[in-house]
């Protein structure tokens, strides 16, 4: 059978991963495919790059388009990311018949209604393996092996920049803008930084994972996000000594009042496997009612473990070239007309036990008014750390752990606290057991 052309857009670091191991890899992924697969097409900025990224022979352009109207491409890999141009890119590969790969998790997070709907009309598929936790295989697992089971939350470490800067904040001490310079010249981080550290990266990713498994519509805006920028190398030290590590978690939960759906900085105990993914990897642990608790563990950035994700997605598209677009595995594990419109909730509904730091003045009554309007808010504290003054002898670190509670219960409490004099100032990191 001859080869499937694959078109690719971009030749960045995943762009060069998936041509490399394309071309080492070719004779076991046309064994385990059906036919050979070959990059036919490349749109790339910077063709002056491609042989030193080991691409030669192969026609290259710097209009996205062309690839995209060629003829003689069936399948298009979209590695440029964004929401534009990427969004009009995947649109026009559609309505050429093309099926495409795309490791973009912004655009599907974005604009995945629009382009699966527009797939569906054509009898297309759009994969996106890639798109989350780099090479961890995610989205197969959790729309095809956890099929059986009615999962009942997930969460994971799905940015591997910000679990980097955390892993090395707290190993090693280091400053947060160093850490971060040094992910984004090894590849792992965004074109724009922010995405990774104020976790608008994960809130994507999260979003697409919370309606793979719960079968609702991707819904971006109301995913909770809030980054790393804040968390301090004294919450980390304070949190190893109650027992906790700090990560960036994203979380989706099942609840009988909605779904949660928010990233946020999280204390976990920290003796879950979890707690001890460091560095730049991902994991992401998902409880099925059947199943259980289950961990996929694995590098979340980088050129071939992204491109291991793409190109599993190829092969999977090259299987499907003859079957029935009827008897496909939907994009969102749901059947498109199954989806549900059950609720994602807002902050105020969701329960959570908190971790709070407070710097607050060193004199008698303190202690009796923070605890006073945790009390009036039903909010049990479960562990607690007084310091002897570090700074000056003026101003002393509470640290308390509470109990689950409501977080609207919760910010009103901090609106009280808010107005002692006596406080000067309060972090609050959310905290959840993962049990
Ligand atoms: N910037 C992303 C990360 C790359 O650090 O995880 C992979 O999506």
């Amino acid at each position: 059978m001859k080869p499937v052309k694959v078109g690719l857009l971009g030749l960045g670091t995943v762009g060069g991963g998936t041509a490399t191991v394309l071309k080492r890899n070719a004779e076991e992924i046309a064994r385990r495919a059906g036919r050979g697969i070959e990059i036919d097409f490349i749109a790339t900025l910077e063709p002056e790059r491609a042989p030193e990224l080991g691409v030669e022979n192969i026609r290259l352009t710097k209009d996205a388009y062309e690839v995209v109207n060629d003829p003689d491409i069936d399948i298009i890999v979209e590695l440029i990311g964004g929401y534009s141009p990427a969004k009009e890119l995947v649109l026009q590969a559609l309505e050429n018949g093309k099926h495409v790969v795309t490791a973009n998790k912004a655009l599907i997070a974005m604009h995945g209604g629009e382009i699966f709907a527009k797939a569906q009309e054509k009898g297309l598929v759009v994969a996106f393996e890639a798109g989350v936790a780099g090479g961890i295989p995610i989205i197969k697992s959790l729309r095809e092996g956890l099929a059986a089971n009615s999962v009942e939350w997930l969460a994971g470490i799905i940015n591997g920049t910000g679990n980097y800067i955390l892993s090395e904040m707290r190993e090693k001490g280091r400053d947060f803008e160093d850490v971060l310079a040094e992910a984004q010249e090894l590849g792992y981080a965004e074109a724009d930084p922010t995405f990774d550290v104020e976790g608008i990266d994960a809130a994507h990713k999260l979003c697409i994972l919370s309606s793979i498994a719960f079968g609702i519509p991707l819904q971006f805006d109301k995913t909770y996000t809030e980054g790393i920028s804040k968390v301090s190398q004294e919450d980390v030290a304070y949190a190893e000594e109650l027992g906790y590590r700090i990560k960036h978690l994203g979380i989706a939960r099942r609840t009988d009042s909605g779904i949660e759906q928010r990233v946020h900085p999280t204390l976990i105990p920290k003796s879950r496997l979890i707690a001890n993914v460091n560095g730049v990897m991902n994991a992401v642990l998902v409880n099925g009612d059947a199943v259980g608790a289950t961990l996929y563990y694995g590098a979340g950035a980088g050129d071939e473990a992204t491109a291991s994700a793409v190109i599993a997605d190829i092969v999977d598209v090259t299987r499907t070239l003859t079957t029935d677009p009827e008897n496909r595995v939907p994009h969102l594990a749901f059947q498109p007309d199954e989806l549900s419109n059950t609720p994602v909730l807002g902050m105020d509904d969701v329960e959570t036990a908190f971790y709070l730091r407070l710097s607050a003045k060193n004199e008698a009554g303190v202690l009796a008014d923070v605890t006073r309007i945790l009390g009036d808010q039903n909010i049990s504290i479960k562990a607690f750390i007084q310091k002897e003054p570090r700074h000056s002898e003026e101003m002393v670190d509470i640290i308390l752990l509470t109990h689950r509670v409501n977080e609207g219960n919760m910010n009103k409490a901090l609106a009280q606290i808010d107005t002692l004099d006596v406080i000067d100032d309060v972090t609050r990191i959310r905290v959840e057991a993962l049990s």
